[in-house]
């Protein structure tokens, strides 16, 4: 099977779990294809039997040039089996799941996106990148009271058991 990997990412973890992704697929036997929602040019379809899609989610949406493109490319997304890797950092908490949960259910309005298989992917807080407004939107709105190290450079929640175990079952089915 050839399996095209399409993601976007701001501070890198979505790219980080985009290329988990593609290591787990070829490790399993199958081609894959990694492509940037940033350089939209080198995108095609030809060949492809199954895409794996993988988006961050900052101030309440996922990024925009990665929704246009699932809007112009949706009937050839419609035509394949789909993964949708959701990542925010409400998903790593039990009490943000349903929030998490509701980006990705609006991005799918927006978007007419219909994935057979979607998964909430736990990212990562990068204290080290972030501008004067991130680390206030981070530390203030996204994790609150929310336990972590602000001072750390780098706090990963992403569970990369539970990823590569979402991404066996989506190639099984
Ligand atoms: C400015 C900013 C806004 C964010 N907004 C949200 C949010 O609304 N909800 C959420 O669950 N996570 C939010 N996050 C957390 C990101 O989804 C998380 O850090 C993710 O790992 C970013 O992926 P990336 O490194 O691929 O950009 C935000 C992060 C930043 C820096």
């Amino acid at each position: 099977m050839k399996v095209l990997i399409l993601f976007a990412t701001i501070e890198g973890q979505t790219g980080k779990i985009a290329r988990f992704a593609q290591a787990e697929v070829e490790a399993l036997g199958h081609e894959t294809v990694l492509a940037n929602a940033d350089d939209p040019m080198e995108l095609t379809f030809h060949d492809i039997d199954a895409v794996i899609l993988a988006a961050p989610v900052h101030e309440r949406r996922h990024p925009q040039n990665f929704e246009a493109l699932l809007s112009v490319r949706k009937d050839e997304l419609a035509a394949r089996k789909v993964l949708m890797l959701s990542v925010s950092l409400n998903a790593a908490f039990p009490e943000g799941r349903d929030e998490a949960k509701e980006y990705l259910v609006e991005m799918k309005l927006r978007t007419g996106l219909q994935a057979d298989t979607e998964m909430l992917v736990a990212g990562a807080v990068r204290s080290s990148q972030y501008d004067y407004f991130a680390t206030q939107v981070v530390q203030h709105v996204v994790m609150r009271n929310r336990e972590y190290d602000a001072n750390a450079e780098e706090h990963e929640f992403t569970d990369w058991d539970a990823l590569k175990a979402g991404i066996d079952g989506f190639l099984a089915q």
